[in-house]
Formats: C-alpha cells, structure tokens, sequence
C-alpha cells in the first residue's frame, strides 16, 4: 500500500495523542521545557550565509552584531528533543509533498526545513523557488521530495469586493483544491487576524450573507479556523495525508521590544491570546491534527527576532519573525520529532 511505512507506526501507536498538543510517537510533551545554551555546540544547525545563502531572514548577514542567540537548543521538560537528522527525514519522506499553509511565519519555517535538507545533500541538484504571492517550492530530486509553502493568511477566504472593499468570508473556503494531493500538510494561521488600524487586512467580515464590520478578533479567528477544521474534517483522508497545524508563534511588538535583547527568558509565561481557541477548535475535529505547539518556547525568545537587522533598514523594527539560523529550526526538530520519533 501506498501510505507506508513512515506513517503506519504512528498510526498505530498514537491514534490517542494526536488531538492532543505537540507529543511524539513516543508521548513526549515538546511543548514546555527551556532553552539551553548547547553545551555541545551542535547549535547553531546551520551558518545561513555560508550553508543556504538562498533563504532569508539571515540576521547576521544585515548586521547582527551578538551571536549568543544561535546557541540555545529548546530541552522539553520530560525528554530530549532528538536531533534533527536530515538524511532520515529525506529517506522517510521519499516521493513525498510536503506542504506548508499560512503567513509569513509558516514562510519563516519553510525557509528553516530548506536549509535543514539542504546541509543534509549538500551536493543536490536541489531548486527553491520563493514566490512571495502564490507556491514556493523546494525540491531534492534525489529524493523526490518537495517542501512547499502556500501563502494564505488566513485559511478561509478574502474577497475583493468593488463597492465594499475586502472581505472576509468566516464561514468559507474555496482556495482548498490546492490542498490536497499532499502527504503531509502544515497548517498556521494567527497573526493577520489581531491587525488593526492601517494594517488589517480586511473592511468587513462575512458570515452567510450577513456583512459584519466590527467583530472581536478572536471571535472572528474562533468562526474562521472552525471552518478551517470543517474543512480537514471533510476533505482529509488521514491514511494518505498527516496534518499538523503549527500553533502560535509569539510576537513581540509590545513596550519592552526586541531590540538589543540577547538573553532567552525564562518562564513561565502568562496564557497567550487565542492558544485556547487553536487548542479547543482542533479538539473538537474528527480527524486527528497533531498541534506543533510552538507558543512557550516563542515567549521565551524576545531574543530571537529580526529587530533592525530584518534588512529592511534600521527604521524597520521586527519583533515578530524569526532569524535563520534560531527558534523556527526549533519547531523543525519538532516537526521531525513528531513525524518520525527518535
Ligand atoms: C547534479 O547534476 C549534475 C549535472 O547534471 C550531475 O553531474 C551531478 O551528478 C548531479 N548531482 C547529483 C547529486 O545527482
Ligand atoms: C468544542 O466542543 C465543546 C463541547 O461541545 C464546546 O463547548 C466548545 O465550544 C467547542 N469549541 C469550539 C472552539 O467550538
């Protein structure tokens, strides 16, 4: 049979654990732990400019000045993360498509898998293709592999609309087609929905035919990722496609910033807006989505973001992505943890 031997173990061993957040094969919680400085210098996975000069988000190349926040490894609390081993990921997702969905922090970690595989065959024939509007795409023809991201930040759909402006259709998805046909899909949508004021992405919400023009954020995220979660439930076919959802990455556009921070902090953490509803909408699905759950250990990290050194110049301050190398090749081993154990 086609679905084979990388997703059948899992199958078998943790129908259970699926809906519930961020555990392996083996039942280990990914999702609290610390970060450590890696004593065995294993950390950083990578030099960005040297290794994958093709990915971005490489903030020592527009002028990082402390290097400290590429030597911390994410230790769970009740076991090791193991190491991300790219040639087994390789192996394992031979003649796979591998697919993320979301903004521009499913990018961030499309552009860290990149690189992960990349170091792992260096001397591949590989091709990466960003395409800021529609699919980028990187490819290992020795493998037969494609990791994808598909822009969409929001999952369900904005309409265009001459006399109303930008709508935002709650209650409807019409870009699923893309979708399918994927063996492994990565799902994230947050961020777009808490924009306000000049960067909010939409004039009016819609639900039926009813237009709305205020609404609580979260109520609309709550309305919007439950049609998500219709969406898989009706459309996934579990023995041929796995999907995950990423979960919230924290931002930290607030007082204190991001900038000249160097230090992980260290918990805990207040509940972060909106993980309750990712958590309550995907326990209520009938097909099984393993939550990445990546939101503590991106608390932690006010150290880990761009700041001014996005290369967008200095007046651009960004407390909301992540540098290559650091925190995504985080959700990677994670990603690599829950897909194929030790
Ligand atoms: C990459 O392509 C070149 C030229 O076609 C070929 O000589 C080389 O063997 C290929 N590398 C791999 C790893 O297949
Ligand atoms: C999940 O189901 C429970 C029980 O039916 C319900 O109370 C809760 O509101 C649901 N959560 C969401 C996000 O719909």
């Amino acid at each position: 049979m086609m679905f084979t031997l990388w997703l059948r173990p899992l199958i078998q061993a943790s129908v259970f654990l699926w809906a519930v957040a961020s555990h392996s094969p083996q039942g280990c919680d990914f999702s609290q732990g610390k970060w450590v400085i890696d004593e065995a210098s294993f950390h950083p996975l990578y030099d960005a400019s040297r290794d994958c000069p093709f990915i971005g988000f490489d903030c020592l190349k527009n002028g990082r000045p402390d290097k400290e926040y590429l030597k911390y490894k994410w230790m769970p609390s009740g076991c090791d993360l193991p190491r991300f081993d790219g040639t087994k990921f390789l192996e394992k997702s031979t003649g796979k498509k591998i697919m993320f969905v979301g903004d521009s922090i499913s990018n961030n970690m499309w552009q860290s898998l990149t690189c992960l595989l990349h170091i792992a065959v260096p001397n591949s024939n590989y091709t990466f293709t960003s395409q800021i509007q529609e699919l980028s795409v990187f490819s290992i023809p020795e493998y037969r592999t494609s990791i994808m991201w598909l822009k969409n930040g929001f999952l369900v759909d904005l309409v265009h609309d001459k006399e109303k402006g930008r709508i935002l259709k709650l209650d409807s998805i019409s870009s699923g087609d893309q979708w399918k046909n994927v063996d492994v899909l990565i799902f994230n949508t947050y961020h777009w929905w808490t924009h306000t004021g000049q960067s909010q992405g939409w004039d009016y919400f819609q639900v039926g035919n009813e237009l709305i023009k205020n609404m609580d954020h979260m109520e609309a995220f709550k309305i919007g990722l439950t049609t998500w979660a219709k969406w898989v439930d009706s459309n996934i076919d579990p023995s041929k496609t796995k999907v995950l959802f990423q979960g919230i990455a924290a931002s930290h556009v607030d007082k204190k910033g991001c900038l000249r921070q160097s230090q992980p902090d260290e918990g805990p953490m207040p509940p972060y807006p909106g993980v309750y509803i990712v958590k309550s909408v995907i326990s209520n699905m009938t097909k099984p989505v393993q939550l990445l759950d990546i939101t503590l250990l991106t608390q932690l990290r006010r150290d880990g973001h761009p700041s001014i050194y996005a290369g967008r110049g200095t007046s651009f301050d960004d407390c909301s992505h992540w540098c290559l190398a650091g925190v995504p090749d985080a959700w990677n081993e994670i990603l690599h943890a829950v897909l194929f154990g030790n």
